[in-house]
This record gives C-alpha cells, sequence and structure tokens, in this order.
C-alpha cells in the first residue's frame, strides 16, 4: 500500500438477515444467517463503541429488518450518545405500535423505507407479502409524525420500472426529503434473479428522461438521487466509494467485510469483530488490502484517468462476470469483456420474465413460475 488508510466515515451494520418480506431483488448473501448466529446486544454494542473510536460519523442500520431485533433502541442510544449519526433502512413492515417514537427518542437521526412498488400489487408481488404496501404507508406516516426526516428507496427493475413517476407522486406525498430511484445491482438474491429483474433499453431510456426531469423540477422540494443500471452504463460506479476506503460492513454474526458481496470472491478470507478488533481489521486484514487504492489495478484501469474516480468499479461484479475480481468491472467501456452486458442482457430478454426465486432463509427454492403473495 502507498497511500495512508484514513479512518472509515461510514458503516453499514447489517443486524439480523431476518426479514418479513422475500424480495427478488435482495442483495443479502444468497445463504442467509439464522437467528443463532447473530452478535448479542453487548457484542454490538462494543463494536459500535469501536467504530465510533475509529472515527465511524455515520451507521446505517440495516438487515434484513433491522427492527426485529428488540435492542434496537439501546443501540440507537449508544450511538447517539457517541454523536454518530444513525440511518434506520426498514421494510416498514410490522413495526410495533410505540417503537419508531421510542428510537426518536433514543436519538434515531434519519428513516430509510423501501417501497417494492408505488401500488400495493406490484410491492406484494416483489416482496411476496399480503397487506405490506398498507403497513409501509402507516410506517411513513408514524415517521414523519415523530419528526424523523424520511428517505423513500425505490429499488428499480423491470417489474416496477413503469411505476417510476408514481414512486416520485408517492414520496411527495409521504412528505419524504428524498427518493432513491435506485436500479438494482445484481448481488446476491438480485443475481439469482437477474433473467427475470433486467429491464429492457427503452424502459431504462425512458426512466434516466423521467428522473432527469424530476430532478430539475423538483429541485428545493424532493431530492431525487438516481443509482444508475450497471448493465446499461458505459462507466462503473465506484463501489462502496472504493474497497476498503472509507466505509465497510458487519455481518448479523460480525464478520466485517468491505461490501455486501465480498464474500462470494474466493480466496479472501474475512474477519469477525471478537476474534479481531475492527481497527486490526480495517488496517491490517488482508482482504481489506486486497483492493485498496490502486496499487492492485491491471490495465486498462493502471493507466486510465478515471482510475481514483471509481476506483476501478465493483469488485464482486468483475468476480461474477469476468470471473476475476481483481478485473476491470465489465460495466466498463474500456473492459475486453464490455460485450458480455450486452450478451447479458439479450440473455435475459430472451428468458421467462415471471421466474422468480424470492429470498428465504434456508436453500434457495429451484426456479418457479412467480407465486402469487400469501
Ligand atoms: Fe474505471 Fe478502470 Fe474503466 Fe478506467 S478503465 S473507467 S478506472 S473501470
Ligand atoms: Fe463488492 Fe461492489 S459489491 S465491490
Amino acid at each position: 500500500m502507498s497511500e495512508a488508510i484514513l479512518p472509515p466515515i461510514g458503516m453499514l451494520a447489517e443486524l439480523t438477515h431476518r426479514c418479513p418480506l422475500q424480495c427478488v431483488y435482495c442483495s443479502n448473501p444468497v445463504e442467509l444467517l439464522k437467528a443463532n448466529r447473530e452478535m448479542s446486544t453487548d457484542a454490538w454494542i462494543a463494536l459500535f463503541e469501536e467504530a465510533a473510536d475509529l472515527g465511524v460519523l455515520q451507521i446505517h442500520l440495516s438487515g434484513g429488518e433491522p427492527t426485529l431485533r428488540p435492542d434496537l433502541e439501546k443501540l440507537i442510544a449508544t450511538l447517539s450518545r457517541r454523536g454518530v449519526y444513525t440511518n434506520l433502512i426498514t421494510a416498514g413492515v410490522g413495526i410495533a405500535e410505540g417503537r419508531i417514537e421510542a428510537m426518536a427518542a433514543a436519538g434515531l437521526d434519519h428513516v430509510q423505507l423501501s417501497f417494492q412498488g408505488a401500488f400495493a400489487p406490484t410491492t406484494e408481488k416483489i416482496g411476496n407479502n399480503r397487506g405490506a404496501h398498507e403497513k409501509k404507508i402507516e410506517t411513513a406516516r408514524r415517521v414523519r409524525a415523530a419528526g424523523l426526516p424520511l428517505t423513500i428507496n425505490a429499488p428499480i427493475h423491470r417489474h416496477n420500472m413503469q411505476e417510476v413517476p408514481d414512486f416520485i407522486e408517492l414520496a411527495l406525498e409521504l412528505d419524504a426529503e428524498r427518493l432513491e430511484i435506485a436500479n438494482v445491482q445484481y448481488a446476491g438474491w438480485a443475481l439469482l434473479n437477474r433473467n427475470s429483474l433486467m429491464p429492457d433499453r427503452e424502459a431504462v431510456e425512458r426512466e434516466v428522461e423521467i428522473v432527469r426531469q424530476a430532478q430539475k423540477d423538483l429541485h428545493g422540494i424532493l431530492a431525487v438521487d438516481f443509482v444508475t443500471p450497471d448493465y446499461f452504463a458505459i462507466y462503473p460506479k465506484p463501489c462502496m466509494g472504493g474497497w476498503a476506503r472509507d466505509a465497510f460492513m458487519v455481518a448479523p454474526d460480525g464478520t466485517v467485510l468491505p461490501c455486501h458481496a465480498a464474500g462470494t470472491i474466493p480466496n479472501l478470507t474475512f474477519e469477525r469483530f471478537g476474534d479481531k478488533s475492527l481497527t486490526e481489521i480495517w488496517l491490517d486484514s488482508p482482504a481489506f488490502n486486497a483492493f485498496r487504492g490502486t496499487d492492485w489495478m491491471a490495465e486498462p484501469c493502471r493507466s486510465c484517468e478515471r482510475k481514483e474516480i471509481d476506483w476501478g468499479g465493483c469488485r464482486c461484479q468483475a468476480m461474477a462476470i469476468a470471473g476475476s475480481a481483481a478485473a476491470t468491472d465489465p460495466a466498463c467501456i474500456k473492459s475486453p469483456l464490455h460485450a458480455q452486458m450486452a450478451a447479458l442482457i439479450d440473455e435475459a430478454m430472451a428468458s421467462d420474465k415471471d421466474v422468480f426465486r424470492y429470498r428465504r432463509i434456508s436453500t434457495p427454492q429451484p426456479a418457479g413460475t412467480l407465486e402469487p403473495a400469501s
């Protein structure tokens, strides 16, 4: 490593893999951890204390569904006392009466609420959960009533891309500050469902126009963030802001990872909090140092003027498509494998779009035709 390692700024804490929804686009690993593998309250508190010591400024409390942890208020209070900004990432289904207010009182700073569709039938179909949409609307209202700022997160794919204008309406109606129109990243369950989730090119072009227009029209009213679809791009995104550069994540069992899909990269060993301190892992873990900075890069990244803009793109996407985590992300037009992205779109277009594998904690079920919500 030639550059100094700076302290991390952000951390994603996957408190649990349990979730009432079964979204087909979920980026959690296909092998989900059961409740008995989750860290205890004391272990999470110790980890959060050390994260604050290390310099982490904001923590995203995620999952699975983080509100399934009965100790969430206690964890938030710990972070709040340490001055760490807390963002709750929730599906907003089944949150008990009084809990949002209790989390606000514990010092929660922000809520990010996902909607699988702008309308109930889409939300139910994608998350495989009847009644989820109405519960989410109710959660949004409770969040705003508790005085918390709200972001609506809309993970976009073939089955809800046509609802982008309606997501914008919904975010305005729910008094959100921010809307994330986030084209799904093909990792975890989303990679398993890639052929069904892949949109067609015309739909993506329409989506881009609608979002750009909304960004102009709603300036100062609703911030509209856009996560572009990699498979239709010419340059990759700086995944996680660069490998182990300023953020990391922790799995429910305390495994510390540079990103949510890092476990798919063979030959890298990821260490657990408790076996090692967070500081040791951040500074010295061979897995964290494997793709840090730019020294690891080969051509075309090595001599590219964008290498400190996108940091070579996503290591996990390079692994999944190029078969090597050290390759240039094939989303990049300079990658010798860029044409493969178009071939994967064609393959998806030729396949049955209604075959979903719903997320669940067990071995993934064989692909089956879309079942009705249960
Ligand atoms: Fe980014 Fe590498 Fe492509 Fe350059 S060649 S744009 S650094 S992925
Ligand atoms: Fe692992 Fe992008 S998801 S680097």
